[in-house]
């Protein structure tokens, strides 16, 4: 079996697969969530393939839309984040219809025609063969079931009042750090952007796409600002090699609660960022 790719893992600084930090973008994104789960179109008795669930903060969401008689699988490779999904489990209304395993996204361990609906979120940044997890998917998917993928795009990120300029720096260090990884670092912080020509060039019929406009105003609750500063935290550590020891410096600082050029607690802090979500019929 693979190992999950490990890029942010065990290195110092912020992990985008932390369980910590997919717990405070939960939070701190949930309405946008409901928004996004309501927009799939799932019915009651759909059977729902969670793919690369991670800690499974969207299962029990996707399970809502289809109870009584539906049924949610979450699967992903990661033994730590399977392992709380199952663990908080126990305290989940609809437990009776979900279930985790630990499994591969280009492997799929169902048959041929199993599931009414796939959601696929946050994972493609991760895939190196994007065909063949999206083949793998419609293997997996009943003719006329629906595939759901769900990425950010990260080159439309925005931290106000950071100076645009030293904003562009960053984005650019991280773009250029990304450009020069080799194939075994996978990670596209631009998957965005990609997925509704991904679904097209997969044949994947009906495709359409939504963008949301993920914003934070002030004032801005402990879980929001641990999100947002651990964006910073990801873009400081990634453009690190590509940018100067004081526009370094300066980007840290906004983030940093004791100094004076801390922006979170801001009345004129503006967050924003982008997420998409590309769905399809088999
Ligand atoms: C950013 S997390 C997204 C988790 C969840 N879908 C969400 O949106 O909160 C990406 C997930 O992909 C999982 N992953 C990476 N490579 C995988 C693979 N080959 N098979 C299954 N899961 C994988 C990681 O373990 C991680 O949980």
């Amino acid at each position: 079996m693979p190992k999950v790719n490990n890029f942010f893992q065990g290195e110092k600084g912020m992990e985008l697969t932390a369980l910590d930090w997919l717990l405070d973008h939960y939070i701190a994104t949930e309405q946008e969530r409901f928004q996004m789960v309501a927009d799939l179109g799932l019915k009651s008795g759909d059977v729902v393939l969670d793919l690369g669930c991670g800690p499974g903060l969207w299962t029990p969401l996707l399970a809502e839309k289809v109870k009584p008689e539906g049924r949610v699988v979450g699967i992903d490779l990661s033994q730590n984040l399977i392992d709380y999904a199952v663990k908080n489990l126990e305290k989940e209304p609809l437990k009776d219809i979900i279930e985790f395993q630990i499994a591969d996204f280009s492997a799929i361990p169902f048959e041929d025609n199993t599931f009414d609906a796939i959601f696929f979120s946050n994972c493609f940044a991760y895939v190196a063969d994007h065909f063949k997890v999206l083949e793998e998917q419609k293997r997996v998917v009943k003719k006329g079931g629906k595939i759901a993928a769900k990425d950010f795009d990260g080159a439309i990120i925005i931290f106000h009042p950071i100076d645009p300029y030293l904003q562009l720096k960053v984005l650019a260090a991280v773009a250029l750090a990304l450009k020069e990884k080799t194939s075994e670092l996978q990670f596209d912080n631009f998957t965005g952007r990609k997925l509704h020509g991904l679904f097209l060039q997969a044949g994947i019929k009906n495709v359409s796409t939504t963008t949301y406009a993920i914003q934070k105003l002030s004032p801005l609750s402990s879980e929001t600002k641990r999100y947002i500063s651990g964006n910073a935290e990801w873009y400081a550590k990634i453009g690190a090699p590509y940018l100067s020891e004081e526009d370094l410096h300066q980007w840290k600082a906004h983030f940093d609660p004791t100094s004076d050029k801390y922006i979170l607690d801001l009345k004129e802090f503006y967050f924003c960022m982008l997420e998409v979500i590309t769905i399809g019929t088999q």
